[in-house]
């Protein structure tokens, strides 16, 4: 594989967790954001995150017998810091012109989309290869506004990063073959499991589970049941981890909100993309899901109150 040094731009809930599952996989990582209190914020979520993996890492070696407490804890810390020492951070695009991949994780807006690959095409080696995190926009729109088509996929990693274990591969009619084959040796050594995905609307995923989340909102909506119910259901009924409401909570419900207006757009007579007008509503409040503190629940940091 081509790929050793990797740029991520955006370093939010999904930025910092690309950041850090790519250095998990020894790759060198520039972390890229638009403002330095946005890094430190990015930076320090990987930070946290790391010492719970390592603390995890050490206690299952010990209850595996395979070291003592104290040189578990030692080898898992040593980990950690190479993982760390692997990533820098930047708030200069000028330091991306030498990545062989550049990821994409900024807000869900195709056209702020579209002007950032534009400016990579001019920026980065003619060799870089792009790629988006999008959630619901096409692949190959990206691609041609990147002067560089043929180099473009889509690496849609799910949330949160460091815990899911797939990654989807969008190729485009364009993509190259060389450079989807190393795509999806480079979500390989992330440390996932690669699916192959044509550029439709929200690729596998995203085209079934967000159908079910704008359901569930618009269950809660009528008031067909509460919001605990829906989920309890969800959850107990069907074993998912987590129910539908609190997932979008999880998600934040701006990125939802941005997902289903553009697909509203594209695609006004598809019954399955349809904005729920509380959706809407809690946007308008600032009531963002976990991101914020209050979505349809609240939540104190990563658990909810
Ligand atoms: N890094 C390291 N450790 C983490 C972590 C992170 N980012 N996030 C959570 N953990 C740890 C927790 O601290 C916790 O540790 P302890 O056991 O020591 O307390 C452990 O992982 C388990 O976490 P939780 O206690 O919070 O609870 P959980 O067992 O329910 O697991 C979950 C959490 C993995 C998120 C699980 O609830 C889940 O799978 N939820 C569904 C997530 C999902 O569907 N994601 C897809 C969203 S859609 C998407 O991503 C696509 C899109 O484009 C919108
Ligand atoms: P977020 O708001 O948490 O993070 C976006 C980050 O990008 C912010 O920190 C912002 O400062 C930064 N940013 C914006 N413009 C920038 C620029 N020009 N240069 C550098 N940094 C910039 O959003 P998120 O939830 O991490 O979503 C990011 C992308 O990932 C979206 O396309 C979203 O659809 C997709 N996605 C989201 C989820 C999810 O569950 N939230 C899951 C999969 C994919």
């Amino acid at each position: 594989m081509a790929i050793k040094k990797v740029g991520v731009v955006g370093c939010g809930l999904m930025g910092h967790g690309i950041v850090q599952v790519a250095a998990q996989g020894g790759f060198q990582v520039v972390a890229l954001e638009a403002e330095q209190k946005f890094l430190d914020s990015g930076l320090g979520r990987i930070d946290k995150s790391l010492a719970k993996l390592a603390e995890k890492a050490a206690e299952k070696a010990v209850k595996e017998g395979k070291a003592s407490a104290e040189d578990a804890k030692a080898k898992a810390a040593a980990d950690a810091a190479a993982t760390r020492a692997r990533i820098t951070g930047s708030t200069n695009k000028a330091d991306l012109a030498d990545c062989d991949l550049v990821i994409e994780a900024i807000v869900e807006n195709l056209d702020v989309k579209k002007a950032l690959f534009a400016e990579l095409g001019k920026l980065c080696k003619p060799s870089t290869i792009f790629a988006s995190n999008t959630s619901s926009f096409p692949i190959g729109e990206m691609g041609d506004a990147s002067g560089r088509p043929q180099r473009m996929v889509g690496l849609h990693f799910f949330n949160p990063v460091q815990l899911m274990k797939l990654v989807e591969v969008v190729r485009t009619p364009k993509t190259a073959d060389d450079v989807f084959a190393d795509a999806m040796a480079f979500g390989k050594a992330c440390g996932k499991a690669p699916v192959a995905c044509k550029d439709t609307p929200g690729f596998v995923v995203n085209r079934l589970l967000v159908p079910y989340m704008v359901e569930a909102m618009k269950m809660l909506e009528r008031g067909d049941a509460s919001a605990e119910d829906i989920d309890t259901a969800m959850k107990f009924g069907c074993g998912y981890p987590m129910g539908p409401i609190e997932l979008t909570d999880y998600v934040g419900l701006d990125t939802t909100l941005f997902i289903v207006e553009g697909w509203t757009k594209r695609y006004p007579n598809d019954p399955s993309f349809q904005v729920p007008a509380l959706l809407k509503k809690k946007v308008d409040e600032k009531k963002l899901g976990r991101k914020s503190g209050e979505g349809f629940y609240k939540w104190e940091g990563d658990k909810r109150v």
